[in-house]
Protein backbone atom coordinates (compact mmCIF):
# COMPACT_ATOMS: atom_id res chain seq x y z
CA UNK A 1 0.00 0.00 0.00
CA UNK A 2 3.14 2.47 0.44
CA UNK A 3 3.84 1.62 -2.97
CA UNK A 4 0.29 2.51 -4.40
CA UNK A 5 0.11 5.61 -2.37
CA UNK A 6 3.52 6.67 -3.02
CA UNK A 7 3.11 10.09 -5.12
CA UNK A 8 5.73 8.74 -8.22
CA UNK A 9 2.83 5.98 -8.70
CA UNK A 10 0.10 6.90 -10.86
CA UNK A 11 -2.74 4.21 -11.30
CA UNK A 12 -4.00 3.61 -14.63
CA UNK A 13 -8.09 4.21 -14.61
CA UNK A 14 -9.80 2.23 -16.76
CA UNK A 15 -12.61 4.12 -18.48
CA UNK A 16 -13.74 2.20 -21.56
CA UNK A 17 -12.80 -0.94 -23.13
CA UNK A 18 -13.87 -2.87 -26.39
CA UNK A 19 -12.71 -5.77 -27.40
CA UNK A 20 -9.31 -6.52 -26.65
CA UNK A 21 -8.59 -3.09 -25.75
CA UNK A 22 -8.73 -1.64 -22.72
CA UNK A 23 -8.68 2.23 -22.82
CA UNK A 24 -7.38 4.83 -19.85
CA UNK A 25 -8.98 8.24 -18.68
CA UNK A 26 -5.68 10.06 -20.44
CA UNK A 27 -6.43 8.15 -23.66
CA UNK A 28 -4.00 5.50 -24.09
CA UNK A 29 -4.86 2.38 -24.98
CA UNK A 30 -3.80 -1.45 -23.81
CA UNK A 31 -4.09 -4.80 -25.35
CA UNK A 32 -5.83 -6.88 -22.32
CA UNK A 33 -3.15 -9.22 -21.55
CA UNK A 34 -4.80 -11.03 -18.90
CA UNK A 35 -8.31 -11.30 -20.04
CA UNK A 36 -8.93 -8.77 -17.10
CA UNK A 37 -7.65 -11.00 -14.60
CA UNK A 38 -8.73 -14.28 -16.20
CA UNK A 39 -12.53 -13.42 -16.86
CA UNK A 40 -13.06 -11.82 -20.10
CA UNK A 41 -13.68 -14.60 -22.77
CA UNK A 42 -15.00 -12.70 -26.02
CA UNK A 43 -14.39 -9.49 -25.62
CA UNK A 44 -15.43 -6.47 -23.62
CA UNK A 45 -18.75 -4.20 -25.01
CA UNK A 46 -19.41 -7.67 -26.93
CA UNK A 47 -22.96 -6.81 -28.08
CA UNK A 48 -24.41 -10.15 -27.66
CA UNK A 49 -23.75 -9.77 -24.14
CA UNK A 50 -24.53 -6.20 -23.61
CA UNK A 51 -27.64 -6.62 -25.45
CA UNK A 52 -28.80 -9.67 -23.13
CA UNK A 53 -28.14 -7.62 -20.06
CA UNK A 54 -30.40 -4.49 -21.62
CA UNK A 55 -32.80 -6.77 -22.29
CA UNK A 56 -33.19 -8.93 -19.24
CA UNK A 57 -32.71 -5.11 -17.50
CA UNK A 58 -36.02 -4.25 -19.02
CA UNK A 59 -37.83 -7.87 -17.40
CA UNK A 60 -36.27 -7.56 -14.02
CA UNK A 61 -32.19 -7.48 -12.40
CA UNK A 62 -32.72 -9.51 -9.76
CA UNK A 63 -35.06 -11.22 -7.68
CA UNK A 64 -34.46 -13.77 -4.02
CA UNK A 65 -32.83 -16.67 -4.95
CA UNK A 66 -34.65 -18.47 -1.53
CA UNK A 67 -37.07 -21.05 -2.06
CA UNK A 68 -37.14 -19.38 -5.12
CA UNK A 69 -36.42 -19.84 -8.77
CA UNK A 70 -35.54 -17.77 -12.32
CA UNK A 71 -36.07 -18.50 -15.71
CA UNK A 72 -32.71 -17.55 -16.75
CA UNK A 73 -31.18 -19.20 -13.76
CA UNK A 74 -32.61 -22.35 -14.68
CA UNK A 75 -31.92 -22.06 -18.22
CA UNK A 76 -28.59 -21.39 -17.74
CA UNK A 77 -28.16 -24.62 -14.84
CA UNK A 78 -29.45 -27.38 -17.60
CA UNK A 79 -26.92 -25.07 -20.17
CA UNK A 80 -24.18 -25.99 -17.75
CA UNK A 81 -24.89 -29.61 -17.17
CA UNK A 82 -24.81 -29.32 -21.28
CA UNK A 83 -21.67 -28.44 -21.31
CA UNK A 84 -20.12 -30.86 -18.75
CA UNK A 85 -21.79 -33.81 -19.84
CA UNK A 86 -22.45 -34.91 -16.02
CA UNK A 87 -26.06 -36.32 -16.60
CA UNK A 88 -27.92 -36.11 -13.23
CA UNK A 89 -25.87 -32.95 -11.72
CA UNK A 90 -27.66 -30.02 -9.43
CA UNK A 91 -26.07 -26.43 -9.63
CA UNK A 92 -25.43 -24.72 -7.14
CA UNK A 93 -25.65 -20.81 -7.78
CA UNK A 94 -23.37 -18.06 -5.79
CA UNK A 95 -21.34 -15.27 -6.60
CA UNK A 96 -17.38 -15.44 -7.31
CA UNK A 97 -14.74 -18.20 -7.29
CA UNK A 98 -14.31 -18.35 -3.62
CA UNK A 99 -17.86 -18.76 -2.93
CA UNK A 100 -18.31 -21.65 -5.29
CA UNK A 101 -15.25 -23.38 -3.86
CA UNK A 102 -16.35 -22.82 -0.03
CA UNK A 103 -19.77 -24.16 -1.43
CA UNK A 104 -18.45 -27.47 -2.57
CA UNK A 105 -15.93 -28.14 0.83
CA UNK A 106 -19.24 -27.59 2.89
CA UNK A 107 -21.10 -29.88 0.43
CA UNK A 108 -18.22 -32.53 0.89
CA UNK A 109 -18.13 -32.25 4.53
CA UNK A 110 -22.30 -32.10 5.35
CA UNK A 111 -22.61 -34.67 2.83
CA UNK A 112 -19.99 -37.16 4.93
CA UNK A 113 -22.07 -36.61 8.04
CA UNK A 114 -25.10 -37.04 6.87
CA UNK A 115 -24.36 -39.98 5.11
CA UNK A 116 -23.09 -41.13 8.44
CA UNK A 117 -19.41 -41.42 6.96
CA UNK A 118 -18.09 -39.01 10.01
CA UNK A 119 -14.54 -40.18 9.84
CA UNK A 120 -14.00 -38.77 6.54
CA UNK A 121 -13.19 -34.98 7.67
CA UNK A 122 -10.13 -34.49 5.76
CA UNK A 123 -9.34 -32.55 2.61
CA UNK A 124 -6.37 -33.30 0.78
CA UNK A 125 -5.01 -30.55 -1.85
CA UNK A 126 -1.56 -29.96 -4.16
CA UNK A 127 1.08 -27.83 -2.76
CA UNK A 128 1.12 -24.05 -3.75
CA UNK A 129 -2.91 -24.46 -4.59
CA UNK A 130 -5.05 -21.40 -4.53
CA UNK A 131 -9.19 -21.28 -4.55
CA UNK A 132 -9.89 -18.26 -3.47
CA UNK A 133 -9.27 -15.97 -0.33
CA UNK A 134 -12.21 -16.90 1.72
CA UNK A 135 -11.71 -18.89 4.84
CA UNK A 136 -12.12 -22.82 3.65
CA UNK A 137 -11.01 -21.69 0.09
CA UNK A 138 -7.71 -20.76 1.81
CA UNK A 139 -7.52 -23.40 4.26
CA UNK A 140 -7.77 -26.18 0.72
CA UNK A 141 -4.80 -23.67 -0.57
CA UNK A 142 -1.33 -23.87 0.12
CA UNK A 143 0.28 -20.71 -1.04
CA UNK A 144 2.90 -19.35 1.54
CA UNK A 145 2.69 -15.72 -0.08
CA UNK A 146 -1.21 -15.41 0.40
CA UNK A 147 -1.94 -17.77 3.32
CA UNK A 148 0.94 -17.55 5.82
CA UNK A 149 -0.87 -14.67 7.86
CA UNK A 150 -3.92 -17.15 7.75
CA UNK A 151 -2.85 -20.13 8.51
CA UNK A 152 -3.27 -20.17 12.85
CA UNK A 153 -7.12 -19.19 11.47
CA UNK A 154 -7.77 -22.31 9.45
CA UNK A 155 -8.49 -26.26 9.51
CA UNK A 156 -6.29 -28.59 8.54
CA UNK A 157 -5.78 -30.13 5.30
CA UNK A 158 -3.39 -32.40 3.66
CA UNK A 159 -0.80 -31.29 1.54
CA UNK A 160 0.52 -33.15 -1.33
CA UNK A 161 3.60 -32.22 -4.03
CA UNK A 162 2.45 -30.69 -7.08
CA UNK A 163 2.94 -32.42 -10.36
CA UNK A 164 4.90 -29.17 -11.16
CA UNK A 165 7.51 -30.44 -13.35
CA UNK A 166 9.67 -27.66 -14.56
CA UNK A 167 10.43 -27.33 -10.25
CA UNK A 168 9.60 -31.07 -9.68
CA UNK A 169 12.82 -32.77 -6.53
CA UNK A 170 12.27 -35.94 -8.41
CA UNK A 171 12.85 -34.63 -11.81
CA UNK A 172 16.36 -36.05 -12.66
CA UNK A 173 16.02 -33.83 -16.30
CA UNK A 174 18.58 -31.19 -16.86
CA UNK A 175 16.61 -28.07 -18.03
CA UNK A 176 16.42 -27.82 -22.03
CA UNK A 177 16.36 -24.92 -23.92
CA UNK A 178 12.91 -25.08 -25.84
CA UNK A 179 11.07 -27.98 -24.39
CA UNK A 180 8.50 -27.86 -22.07
CA UNK A 181 9.73 -29.88 -18.56
CA UNK A 182 6.63 -32.03 -18.74
CA UNK A 183 7.74 -33.44 -22.20
CA UNK A 184 11.45 -34.17 -21.07
CA UNK A 185 10.34 -35.11 -17.49
CA UNK A 186 12.47 -38.16 -16.43
CA UNK A 187 10.74 -39.49 -12.95
CA UNK A 188 8.46 -42.17 -11.87
CA UNK A 189 5.25 -40.29 -10.86
CA UNK A 190 6.24 -39.68 -7.63
CA UNK A 191 3.74 -37.12 -6.67
CA UNK A 192 0.69 -39.94 -7.53
CA UNK A 193 3.19 -42.13 -5.36
CA UNK A 194 2.68 -39.26 -2.66
CA UNK A 195 -0.98 -38.88 -3.31
CA UNK A 196 -1.12 -43.01 -2.73
CA UNK A 197 0.71 -43.13 0.47
CA UNK A 198 -1.08 -39.77 1.73
CA UNK A 199 -5.00 -41.62 0.96
CA UNK A 200 -3.80 -44.79 2.72
CA UNK A 201 -2.36 -43.19 5.36
CA UNK A 202 -5.46 -41.11 5.86
CA UNK A 203 -7.46 -43.96 5.11
CA UNK A 204 -11.09 -43.42 6.55
CA UNK A 205 -10.50 -40.13 7.45
CA UNK A 206 -10.23 -38.99 3.89
CA UNK A 207 -12.90 -37.00 2.60
CA UNK A 208 -12.10 -35.76 -0.92
CA UNK A 209 -9.24 -34.86 -3.21
CA UNK A 210 -8.86 -30.74 -4.06
CA UNK A 211 -7.03 -29.86 -6.89
CA UNK A 212 -7.46 -27.05 -10.34
CA UNK A 213 -7.57 -29.71 -13.26
CA UNK A 214 -4.19 -29.54 -15.64
CA UNK A 215 -3.25 -25.88 -14.97
CA UNK A 216 -2.57 -24.02 -11.38
CA UNK A 217 -3.18 -20.60 -12.02
CA UNK A 218 -1.98 -18.09 -8.88
CA UNK A 219 0.62 -20.73 -8.30
CA UNK A 220 2.56 -19.75 -11.03
CA UNK A 221 0.68 -21.29 -13.48
CA UNK A 222 1.89 -24.40 -13.18
CA UNK A 223 1.28 -27.26 -15.72
CA UNK A 224 0.68 -30.88 -15.04
CA UNK A 225 1.82 -33.51 -17.28
CA UNK A 226 -1.02 -35.09 -19.31
CA UNK A 227 -1.85 -38.27 -17.18
CA UNK A 228 -1.83 -36.82 -14.07
CA UNK A 229 -5.50 -36.05 -13.60
CA UNK A 230 -6.55 -39.10 -14.32
CA UNK A 231 -4.01 -41.46 -12.62
CA UNK A 232 -4.38 -39.40 -9.36
CA UNK A 233 -9.26 -38.89 -10.17
CA UNK A 234 -8.31 -43.51 -10.49
CA UNK A 235 -6.45 -43.30 -6.75
CA UNK A 236 -8.88 -41.18 -5.61
CA UNK A 237 -11.89 -43.28 -6.46
CA UNK A 238 -10.53 -46.72 -5.48
CA UNK A 239 -10.33 -45.23 -2.23
CA UNK A 240 -14.00 -43.70 -2.00
CA UNK A 241 -12.57 -40.30 -1.64
CA UNK A 242 -14.68 -37.17 -4.13
CA UNK A 243 -12.89 -35.22 -6.19
CA UNK A 244 -13.31 -31.46 -6.01
CA UNK A 245 -12.52 -30.02 -9.42
CA UNK A 246 -11.71 -26.34 -9.50
CA UNK A 247 -12.39 -24.87 -12.77
CA UNK A 248 -12.88 -20.63 -11.83
CA UNK A 249 -9.56 -20.45 -13.65
CA UNK A 250 -9.64 -23.10 -16.15
CA UNK A 251 -13.44 -23.70 -17.80
CA UNK A 252 -14.39 -22.07 -20.52
CA UNK A 253 -12.10 -23.17 -23.19
CA UNK A 254 -9.30 -22.00 -21.57
CA UNK A 255 -7.35 -25.05 -21.73
CA UNK A 256 -8.74 -25.45 -25.59
CA UNK A 257 -11.51 -27.89 -23.90
CA UNK A 258 -14.50 -26.36 -22.25
CA UNK A 259 -13.72 -27.85 -19.23
CA UNK A 260 -10.07 -28.77 -18.15
CA UNK A 261 -11.04 -32.18 -16.78
CA UNK A 262 -12.60 -33.00 -19.88
CA UNK A 263 -8.66 -33.55 -21.63
CA UNK A 264 -8.52 -36.69 -19.55
CA UNK A 265 -10.91 -39.16 -18.81
CA UNK A 266 -12.16 -38.41 -15.31
CA UNK A 267 -15.47 -37.75 -13.92
CA UNK A 268 -15.10 -34.98 -11.05
CA UNK A 269 -17.73 -35.39 -8.08
CA UNK A 270 -18.03 -31.20 -7.28
CA UNK A 271 -16.70 -28.43 -9.82
CA UNK A 272 -16.45 -24.51 -9.10
CA UNK A 273 -16.83 -22.82 -12.02
CA UNK A 274 -16.86 -18.92 -12.32
CA UNK A 275 -14.60 -16.11 -13.95
CA UNK A 276 -15.45 -16.71 -17.26
CA UNK A 277 -18.76 -17.81 -16.84
CA UNK A 278 -20.29 -14.35 -17.77
CA UNK A 279 -17.72 -13.83 -20.16
CA UNK A 280 -15.87 -11.26 -17.56
CA UNK A 281 -18.99 -9.34 -17.12
CA UNK A 282 -20.76 -9.95 -13.65
CA UNK A 283 -19.93 -11.70 -10.66
CA UNK A 284 -21.70 -15.19 -11.40
CA UNK A 285 -20.14 -18.33 -9.78
CA UNK A 286 -21.80 -22.47 -9.85
CA UNK A 287 -21.01 -25.53 -7.85
CA UNK A 288 -21.76 -28.64 -10.08
CA UNK A 289 -22.39 -31.59 -7.71
CA UNK A 290 -22.88 -35.41 -8.64
CA UNK A 291 -26.54 -36.95 -7.82
CA UNK A 292 -24.70 -39.05 -4.86
CA UNK A 293 -23.72 -35.81 -3.10
CA UNK A 294 -27.30 -34.33 -3.67
CA UNK A 295 -28.71 -37.00 -2.16
CA UNK A 296 -27.52 -36.92 1.15
CA UNK A 297 -29.48 -33.88 1.71
CA UNK A 298 -32.28 -35.39 1.47
CA UNK A 299 -34.58 -35.61 3.89
CA UNK A 300 -37.57 -34.95 6.04
CA UNK A 301 -37.83 -31.52 7.46
CA UNK A 302 -37.18 -32.13 10.80
CA UNK A 303 -34.09 -33.80 9.96
CA UNK A 304 -32.65 -30.23 8.99
CA UNK A 305 -30.23 -31.76 5.66
CA UNK A 306 -30.67 -28.37 4.60
CA UNK A 307 -27.34 -26.88 2.73
CA UNK A 308 -27.36 -23.76 4.69
CA UNK A 309 -25.62 -21.89 2.83
CA UNK A 310 -26.99 -18.99 0.38
CA UNK A 311 -26.29 -15.27 -0.36
CA UNK A 312 -28.44 -12.15 -0.97
CA UNK A 313 -27.74 -11.97 -5.00
CA UNK A 314 -27.48 -15.99 -5.65
CA UNK A 315 -29.15 -16.79 -8.86
CA UNK A 316 -28.89 -12.87 -9.84
CA UNK A 317 -31.17 -12.56 -12.78
CA UNK A 318 -28.72 -9.95 -14.95
CA UNK A 319 -25.47 -12.02 -14.51
CA UNK A 320 -27.10 -15.37 -15.79
CA UNK A 321 -28.65 -13.61 -18.78
CA UNK A 322 -24.78 -12.80 -19.25
CA UNK A 323 -24.15 -16.14 -19.23
CA UNK A 324 -26.82 -17.36 -21.10
CA UNK A 325 -25.31 -14.83 -24.06
CA UNK A 326 -21.93 -15.76 -23.52
CA UNK A 327 -21.98 -19.70 -23.74
CA UNK A 328 -24.14 -19.02 -26.76
CA UNK A 329 -20.92 -17.00 -28.56
CA UNK A 330 -19.39 -20.68 -28.19
CA UNK A 331 -22.06 -22.32 -30.04
CA UNK A 332 -22.79 -19.71 -32.75
CA UNK A 333 -19.12 -18.52 -33.17
CA UNK A 334 -17.40 -22.33 -32.90
CA UNK A 335 -14.97 -20.42 -30.33
CA UNK A 336 -12.89 -23.65 -29.17
CA UNK A 337 -12.44 -24.52 -32.92
CA UNK A 338 -11.54 -20.84 -33.62
CA UNK A 339 -8.87 -20.52 -30.79
CA UNK A 340 -7.03 -23.38 -31.99
CA UNK A 341 -5.30 -21.14 -34.85
CA UNK A 342 -4.69 -18.31 -31.68
CA UNK A 343 -3.36 -20.87 -29.75
CA UNK A 344 -0.45 -21.43 -32.52
CA UNK A 345 -0.21 -17.42 -32.95
CA UNK A 346 0.84 -17.27 -28.76
CA UNK A 347 3.10 -20.54 -29.12
CA UNK A 348 4.67 -18.83 -32.15
CA UNK A 349 5.40 -15.58 -30.38
CA UNK A 350 6.67 -17.08 -27.00
CA UNK A 351 8.97 -19.70 -28.83
CA UNK A 352 11.43 -16.52 -28.98
CA UNK A 353 11.49 -16.10 -25.01
CA UNK A 354 13.97 -18.94 -25.15
CA UNK A 355 16.53 -17.15 -27.12
CA UNK A 356 16.55 -15.01 -23.60
CA UNK A 357 19.79 -16.50 -21.01
CA UNK A 358 16.86 -15.24 -18.21
CA UNK A 359 14.66 -17.32 -18.94
CA UNK A 360 14.09 -20.80 -17.34
CA UNK A 361 10.29 -21.80 -18.83
CA UNK A 362 7.81 -21.61 -21.51
CA UNK A 363 5.37 -23.26 -20.99
CA UNK A 364 1.59 -23.18 -22.82
CA UNK A 365 -1.79 -25.34 -22.20
CA UNK A 366 -4.28 -23.60 -24.60
CA UNK A 367 -4.60 -20.06 -24.32
CA UNK A 368 -2.56 -20.20 -21.26
CA UNK A 369 1.19 -19.31 -21.63
CA UNK A 370 3.46 -18.63 -18.86
CA UNK A 371 7.15 -17.32 -19.57
CA UNK A 372 9.18 -18.27 -16.09
CA UNK A 373 11.91 -15.62 -15.19
CA UNK A 374 14.92 -17.10 -13.67
CA UNK A 375 18.12 -16.11 -12.34
CA UNK A 376 20.28 -18.99 -13.65
CA UNK A 377 19.01 -21.34 -16.25
CA UNK A 378 20.91 -24.25 -15.55
CA UNK A 379 19.79 -24.57 -11.85
CA UNK A 380 16.33 -22.71 -12.17
CA UNK A 381 17.74 -20.37 -9.70
CA UNK A 382 15.15 -17.59 -9.05
CA UNK A 383 15.44 -14.13 -8.13
CA UNK A 384 15.35 -12.73 -4.66
CA UNK A 385 12.12 -11.88 -4.21
CA UNK A 386 12.55 -8.24 -3.47
CA UNK A 387 13.84 -7.42 -6.65
CA UNK A 388 10.65 -7.77 -7.81
CA UNK A 389 11.57 -9.10 -11.67
CA UNK A 390 7.97 -9.99 -12.58
CA UNK A 391 6.53 -6.56 -11.09
CA UNK A 392 8.91 -4.83 -12.74
CA UNK A 393 8.69 -6.14 -16.36
CA UNK A 394 4.93 -6.12 -16.26
CA UNK A 395 4.72 -2.17 -15.20
CA UNK A 396 7.18 -2.09 -18.45
CA UNK A 397 4.80 -3.93 -20.89
CA UNK A 398 2.14 -0.68 -20.13
CA UNK A 399 4.95 1.38 -21.80
CA UNK A 400 4.32 -1.02 -24.82
CA UNK A 401 0.49 -1.08 -24.81
CA UNK A 402 -0.01 -4.47 -22.96
CA UNK A 403 -1.43 -5.10 -19.55
CA UNK A 404 -0.47 -8.25 -17.93
CA UNK A 405 -0.02 -9.24 -14.24
CA UNK A 406 2.59 -11.64 -13.16
CA UNK A 407 2.49 -14.25 -10.88
CA UNK A 408 6.02 -13.56 -8.87
CA UNK A 409 8.64 -14.19 -11.83
CA UNK A 410 5.64 -16.10 -13.99
CA UNK A 411 4.90 -13.81 -16.57
CA UNK A 412 1.67 -14.63 -17.88
CA UNK A 413 -0.62 -13.83 -21.02
CA UNK A 414 -4.34 -14.92 -21.09
CA UNK A 415 -5.92 -13.28 -24.43
CA UNK A 416 -9.25 -12.73 -24.77
CA UNK A 417 -10.99 -15.20 -27.40
CA UNK A 418 -11.84 -12.35 -29.43
CA UNK A 419 -8.25 -11.35 -30.24
CA UNK A 420 -6.93 -11.07 -33.96
CA UNK A 421 -3.68 -12.83 -34.54
CA UNK A 422 -2.13 -9.67 -35.13
CA UNK A 423 -3.03 -8.46 -31.42
CA UNK A 424 -1.67 -11.63 -30.06
CA UNK A 425 1.35 -10.98 -31.87
CA UNK A 426 1.79 -7.59 -30.10
CA UNK A 427 1.33 -9.43 -27.07
CA UNK A 428 3.92 -11.06 -27.11
CA UNK A 429 6.02 -8.43 -28.92
CA UNK A 430 5.48 -5.73 -26.08
CA UNK A 431 6.20 -8.53 -23.21
CA UNK A 432 9.35 -9.40 -25.52
CA UNK A 433 10.79 -5.65 -25.08
CA UNK A 434 9.36 -5.20 -21.80
CA UNK A 435 11.67 -8.41 -20.64
CA UNK A 436 15.06 -6.60 -22.42
CA UNK A 437 13.89 -3.36 -20.90
CA UNK A 438 14.14 -4.81 -17.39
CA UNK A 439 16.70 -7.65 -17.83
CA UNK A 440 18.99 -6.88 -21.55
CA UNK A 441 19.35 -10.10 -23.00
C1 LIG B 1 -8.37 -21.41 -9.36
C2 LIG B 1 -9.06 -20.31 -8.65
N1 LIG B 1 -9.98 -20.62 -7.74
C3 LIG B 1 -10.66 -19.67 -7.06
C4 LIG B 1 -10.41 -18.33 -7.30
C5 LIG B 1 -11.17 -17.29 -6.57
O1 LIG B 1 -12.06 -16.69 -7.44
P1 LIG B 1 -12.68 -15.24 -7.10
O2 LIG B 1 -11.55 -14.27 -7.25
O3 LIG B 1 -13.74 -15.05 -8.14
O4 LIG B 1 -13.20 -15.30 -5.72
C6 LIG B 1 -9.44 -17.97 -8.24
C7 LIG B 1 -9.13 -16.55 -8.48
O5 LIG B 1 -8.16 -16.18 -9.07
C8 LIG B 1 -8.75 -18.98 -8.92
O6 LIG B 1 -7.82 -18.69 -9.84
Amino acid sequence: MRDWNASSHAPIVIVEGKGAVLKAEDGREYLDGNSSIWTNLHGHRRPEIDQAIRDQLDRIAHSSFLGLTNDVAARLAGELIDLSGLDGYKVFFSDDGSTAMEAALKMVYQARMQRGEKTRTTFISLSSGYHGDTIGAMSAGHSALFHHVYRPLLFATREVMSPACYRCPHNRAEPVRGSDARVTRKCQWECLGELTRTLDDLGDAASAFVLEPRVQGAAGMTMHPLGYLEKAAAICRERNVWLVLDEVMTGFGRTGTMFAYQHENVTPDLIALAKGLTGGYLPVAVTLASAEIFEAFLGDYAELKTFFHGHSYTGNALGCAAALANLKIFATEQTLQKNVALQRVLAQGAAKFWDHPHVGDVRQEGLICAIEIVRDFKTRESFPFAERIGHRICEAARQHGLLTRPVGDVLVLMPPYCCTEAQITQMTEALWLALNDVIPA
